[in-house]
């Protein structure tokens, strides 16, 4: 069982997604800065595990009695984009006992994934070779993932079901991680660059998308990994169903729409190189936004732990989340 997060009592565990597929290391961290520094560094990425990880961050202050409001402000500074990092620390922020609310919400969380997980397996038909973006597995979340668990639940039921893994660029989540896990698991995965989806897709090679989320707007409208966007106008143009799947820690219902979303921009050497090689001559501007906005109306459901939201709109995702 892979095991992105494990909380020791006096520290938090990361399993360094930086260093993976070659290595599998644990970093620990003893405070709430050090835990801002993983998430800035992603030893620890995706929505659902950033919140896991500030929430353990926010409690080994608490057990230090260091000061709270500097904790809550250095970890909610580490990303902006994820909702579930700001979900996370306000329950921290209530909490009475900050380390049974941390073991809470990642508890929490390995539950909503396991529902979300059969939720949506059903829609996933038999034999069906789902293209999925960046990574949305175990190491995105508390274990068992978001997308990537739905698949996961889908192959325990359908042995013939198949990934093609878009390697995402710049950070290579699917190369690196939708990969590892996909071999770990025995899943049947394919490897595919970014830039081949459209061509696979045309040539009638995919038959379900389903990705991840970092903060779902109020009228449905889904911030995901740069390149989401592009993927859901292929789908769109090719009439094939267009899945996201997140928990609830994911939807941000204050968030009137995905234009109000802030959206991360990264270090400029992710795009130039990567690990110490550059590609690109030195002096060239670079944009490295790292997430964009799909629309609602690309998106065929929105798969959550209490059920699946079909056409997402306004009304329907505010019919759900009360
Ligand atoms: O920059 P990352 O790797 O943290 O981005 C992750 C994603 O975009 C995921 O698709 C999203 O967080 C959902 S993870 C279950």
């Amino acid at each position: 069982m892979i095991e992105p997060i494990r909380w020791r009592g006096d520290g938090v565990e990361f399993l360094d997604q930086r260093l993976l597929p070659d290595k599998t290391v644990y970093v620990t961290c003893r405070s709430a800065a050090e835990v801002a520094d993983a998430i800035r560094d992603m030893v620890v990425r995706g929505a659902p595990a950033i919140g896991c990880a500030a929430a353990f961050g926010f409690a080994l202050d608490s057990i230090k009695n260091s000061d709270l409001k500097k904790a809550f402000d250095t970890l909610a500074a580490s990303r902006p984009t994820a909702v579930n990092l700001f979900w996370a620390l306000e329950r921290m922020r209530r909490a009475r006992n900050a380390v049974a609310e941390a073991v809470a919400i990642f508890d929490e969380d390995l539950a909503a994934n396991r529902v979300m997980g059969r939720h949506g397996a059903a829609l996933v038909p038999k034999g069906a070779r789902v293209l999925t973006y960046c990574n949305t597995g175990a190491l995105a979340t508390s274990g068992h993932g978001t997308a990537l668990g739905v698949v996961r639940t889908a192959f325990e039921r359908d042995r013939t079901i198949s990934v093609i893994a878009c390697e995402t660029r710049p950070y290579l989540q699917g190369a690196r991680l939708t990969a590892w896990e996909c071999v770990q698991e025995g899943i049947p995965c394919t490897l595919i660059t970014d830039n081949m989806a459209g061509h696979l897709i045309s040539k009638g090679e995919v038959d379900v998308v389903i990705v991840g989320a970092d903060r779902i707007a109020a009228n449905g409208d889904v911030a995901n990994k740069i390149g989401t966007y592009m993927v859901a106008v292929l789908a769109h143009r090719h009439r094939l169903p267009f899945y996201v799947a997140a928990p609830t820690s994911t939807f941000d219902p204050k968030t009137v729409d995905g234009a109000a979303i802030q959206i991360e921009e990264r270090p400029a050497q992710e795009v130039t190189g990567y690990r110490g090689v550059r590609w690109a001559p030195e002096g060239v501007a670079v944009r490295n936004p790292a997430f964009d906005v799909t629309p609602a109306e690309l998106i065929t459901g929105i798969i959550c732990e209490r059920g699946v939201v079909l056409e997402p709109n306004r009304a329907r995702l505010a019919a759900m989340l009360n």
